[in-house]
């Protein structure tokens, strides 16, 4: 079994909130990323595919695939938009990194032609990154 893994970055706008609580009570909750009028980050993305070589061609899954795919399923709808309002698979979500990277696994899943999608990792910051496998 080979993993490989792809890196993209992206850089969006959110705000952490929930609706029926007062800004004081989200700053709270959330601290700086409840502002009100949004704020941005530049986030890091590690989708990594696990699987078999095959023979003919040498690989598991041509990266070039793989890098299409994450553009067109999620790069697409993030980079340079706010998560809240413009990304269709946010909706109903609060945009923690817990809920992009778990959203972001639902895009890709059943897209990778070969292999199989094995890790997606969001980095929000250098320090703090979160990973989901699917379960
Ligand atoms: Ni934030």
């Amino acid at each position: 079994m080979v993993y490989l893994t792809r890196r993209e970055t992206f850089a969006a706008a959110h705000r952490l909130y929930i609706a029926g609580l007062s800004d004081d009570e989200n700053l709270k909750l959330f601290g700086k990323c409840s502002h009100p009028n949004w704020h941005g980050h530049n986030y890091t993305l590690e989708v990594v595919v696990a699987g078999e070589i095959d023979p003919a061609t040498g690989f598991v899954l041509d990266i070039k695939k793989l890098k299409d795919i994450i553009h067109q399923y999620v790069i697409s709808k993030v980079d340079h938009k706010n998560l809240n309002i413009d990304t269709d698979f946010m909706k109903g979500f609060i945009p923690t990194s817990e809920n992009i990277v778990t959203q972001i696994w639902k895009q890709l899943e059943d897209k990778i032609p070969n292999g199989k999608l094995y890790s997606v990792k969001l980095y929000e910051t250098e320090n703090n990154y979160f990973e989901y496998r699917g379960e």
